[in-house]
């Protein structure tokens, strides 16, 4: 069945894309445009053909659930190029999103006309892929090479006015799309416009490739695509169209076959399905309009800011006056930072710093919130009696969370009257930027209170996560298993210097020494001493970190940690003072240093995380593999293009990883214990992608 309608309107055919929800362009799509084009021109008194689509989207480009099967002709570079060489007129009228193929399907029209509100972009490169409809050869024959790689290295969504501007369209105009391009298209056959073909324009200017290629290889720590686009352009100069179409082919079918492209699909699919949980399936979210915040702190005024910003009414509670007025000082300054950004205007940072916002020193004054977030100091006796007073003074419904990072919120849940209303809100500093939020469900939390944090996390344009209670949660824990190989690789010979590169060029944003000297080295510190008493007689813990948060280096916010950071400058230089610790401890404990391969260091600090992930999702804290990959991906700079590391560890095959664990188990048999589940999936030959294939059905 055809998802492309035919119609006639005098000498104007319309084709309308009938494939919901956003006229992806199926196999189904292909050929009704194909047909349709065929029979508008052998329609009698068809003078042109007018491209529609029906629905939310004009085209949200190609289907990508056909990805990785084989291609089914017509391929949508033919269909492009049959819509072009049309002896007909061919006008697009685009609303809604026009992507990737689908903007492609509007570049082959010979005009193009948009709604002011819609958006264009070619986000092939967050697929791992490059277009593979003729854009990399149309779009810089249109409006050059330099603004063509903006557009396809960066992936990002053109609001219609500034397509218009790039001349990626010719005209924008509100209205039914279809209304507004049939008018269109009629005022261009009676001004007797002529077929406007793109591919026949002349070829564009070069550029410097060479410097174009290493910076945007640069800015994608190691993403291919973005850099694979630019040789695509790079042909759309030096070779004629048709070879230029087959050299765009070529490049697109082999990043198909990458696992960055199957990561980053991965990452695509799962990015929808973290708040997709069965549990929630017919559950009412609670009302949500005002929010209250316990404590104004950096984490406290992350939230409030984030929440004001989302258009709710916040009321922060701070202990002091001087607090008080510190706190409303912090999130002023937040929301300032947008007013730089463009994000908001100063008409409306006025009126989310007044209106929108109450800052008192009087729970009472949270009587009425529909939810409240306890962002106060990481104690239990602390937080059980801001959730004493909650308890008291919050009206029945209202949703308590909490914002712990650790603490057991079973326990916190029970010291009130209400465990069904509580629930664990993990946000990540700062929390009006960080786009992680973990959900964090304890044992009476009501399923419709997991639906108000779902909810909450959505309207904060958040991607949440839901996770069980345990120390860490998600990403803390897996984060503190990870953390910990890479302090044995430090005690054992590898330097943080050494670590943070290897793992930066991986593809982390940083690497986690560089990360703990931003996070704060007292944060580690206190973790050290709260579970000392707890500590098994045969696991490792380096001290040396210890002498220097003794001498109040505590890393970035002191100016040294395991780098020296000069005042002005982003990044450090190595602390002299750390190396020589490191040799002290080893020297103490009898260790001969070994030198370590970069490759080696990737693969340890893997290995131990996805242990570690296999242990959280085994013990039900994590309830699918791709909710930890989303946790990592969007709260601990792990590579997108990689999918997370359950899809990382796919990629490489289970059995080469649980090998790997038992081969360093050899070493230290406490540390490295396989995960049950691991070794589960690899007697039974099943991938964690068959996990959350199986949670899907
Ligand atoms: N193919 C298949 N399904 C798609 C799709 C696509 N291109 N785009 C979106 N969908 C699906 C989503 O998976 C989702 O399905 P469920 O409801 O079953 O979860 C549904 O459509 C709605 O999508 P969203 O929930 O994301 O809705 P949204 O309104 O928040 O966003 C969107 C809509 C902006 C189109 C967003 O979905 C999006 O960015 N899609 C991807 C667009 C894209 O990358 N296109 C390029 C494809 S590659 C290409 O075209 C290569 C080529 O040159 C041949």
């Amino acid at each position: 069945m055809s998802n492309v309608a035919y119609s006639r309107h005098d000498d104007i055919a319309v084709l309308t894309i009938q494939n919901p929800p956003v006229n992806a362009l199926s196999l189904a799509v292909r050929q009704g445009l194909m047909a349709g084009m065929d029979q508008a021109e052998a329609d009698s008194g068809v003078r042109a053909v007018l491209i529609v689509g029906e629905g939310r989207a004009f085209i949200a480009g190609a289907d990508i659930t056909e990805f990785g099967k084989t291609p089914q002709a017509p391929w949508l570079p033919d269909v492009c190029n049959r819509i072009e060489a049309s002896p007909l007129l061919v006008v697009g009228s685009m609303h809604g999103v026009s992507l990737g193929g689908g903007l492609e399907v509007a570049l082959a029209a010979h005009y193009r006309i948009a709604q002011p509100s819609s958006r264009v972009g070619l986000p092939e490169v967050h697929l791992g892929l490059i277009p593979g409809a003729g854009a990399t050869q149309r779009l810089p024959r249109l409006i050059g090479v330099e603004k063509a790689l903006d557009a396809i290295t960066t992936g990002r969504h053109i609001k219609a006015p500034e397509a218009l501007e790039m001349g990626i369209i010719d005209k924008v105009e509100e209205g039914d799309p279809e209304a507004v391009g049939l008018a269109y298209t009629r005022s261009l056959l009676d001004e007797g416009a002529s077929r406007r073909a793109v591919s026949e324009m002349p070829s564009p200017q070069a550029i410097d490739w060479h410097a174009a290629y290493d910076a945007t290889l640069k800015k994608g720590r190691g993403q291919i695509s973005p850099a694979q686009a630019v040789r695509a352009v790079q042909a759309s100069v030096e070779q004629s169209f048709e070879e230029g179409m087959k050299t765009e082919r070529q490049m697109f079918m082999d990043l198909m076959k990458t696992d960055q492209r199957e990561g980053m699909i991965h990452a695509f699919f799962s990015e929808r399905a973290v708040g997709n949980l069965p549990e929630l399936k017919g559950v009412e979210p609670r009302a949500l309009q005002s929010i209250g915040v316990i404590g104004g702190g950096t984490m406290g005024a992350g939230i409030a800011t984030a929440a004001v910003l989302a258009g709710f009414e916040v009321v922060l509670i701070e202990m002091k006056d001087e607090a008080a007025a510190a706190a409303h000082e912090r999130i002023a300054g937040n929301l300032s930072g947008a007013v730089k950004r463009g994000k908001i205007t100063q008409q409306k940072f006025d009126a989310l710093t007044t209106v929108a916002l109450t800052v008192s020193t009087n729970y009472d004054s949270l009587a009425s919130v529909d939810l409240v977030v306890e962002a106060v100091f990481e104690d239990m006796d602390v937080k059980k009696d801001v959730f004493g007073k909650l308890d008291a003074v919050c009206k029945p419904g209202c949703v308590l969370a909490t914002n712990t990072s650790y603490l057991d919120v079973n326990e916190i849940a029970d010291s009130t009257s209400r465990p069904a209303d509580v629930i664990g809100l993990h946000f990540f500093s700062p929390a009006h930027v960080m786009k992680l939020l973990e959900v964090v469900v304890a044992d009476k939390t009501a399923a419709d209170v997991v639906a108000t944090g779902f909810a909450l996390g959505k309207a904060l344009g958040k991607t949440s996560v839901r996770a069980g209670v345990c120390d860490g949660f998600i990403g803390n824990r897996i984060l503190a298993t990870y953390r910990t190989a890479a302090d044995h690789m430090v005690l054992d010979g590898a330097t943080p210097y050494q670590i943070d590169a290897a793992l930066e060029k991986f593809g982390f944003a940083m690497g986690p020494f560089a990360v703990a000297d931003l996070a704060g080295l007292d944060i580690g510190w206190m973790t050290r001493k709260r579970k000392a008493p707890t500590r098994h007689a045969d696991e490792r813990v380096p001290t040396y970190i210890d002498r220097l948060c003794e001498q109040g280096h505590f890393g970035q916010k002191t100016g040294q940690g395991y780098y020296i950071y000069e005042k002005g400058k982003r990044g450090g230089v190595p602390n002299p003072a750390i190396t020589r610790l490191i040799e002290e401890e080893q020297t103490a404990l009898g260790i001969t240093p070994r030198a370590f391969t970069d490759a080696e260091i990737v693969r340890r600090y893997m290995s131990a995380m996805v242990n570690e992930a296999a242990k959280v999702v085994g013990e039900g804290i994590a309830k699918r593999p791709l909710d930890v990959d989303m946790t990592l991906v969007f709260g601990y700079g792990f590579p997108r293009y990689w999918g997370g590391p359950m899809k990382w560890a796919d990629l490489q095959g289970l059995g080469a990883v649980l090998s790997d664990i038992e081969t360093y188990a050899q070493e230290d048999a406490w540390f490295w214990q396989p995960a049950p589940l691991l070794t589960k999936l690899v007697a039974e030959g099943r991938t964690f992608d068959d996990l959350n294939k199986e949670a899907a059905k």
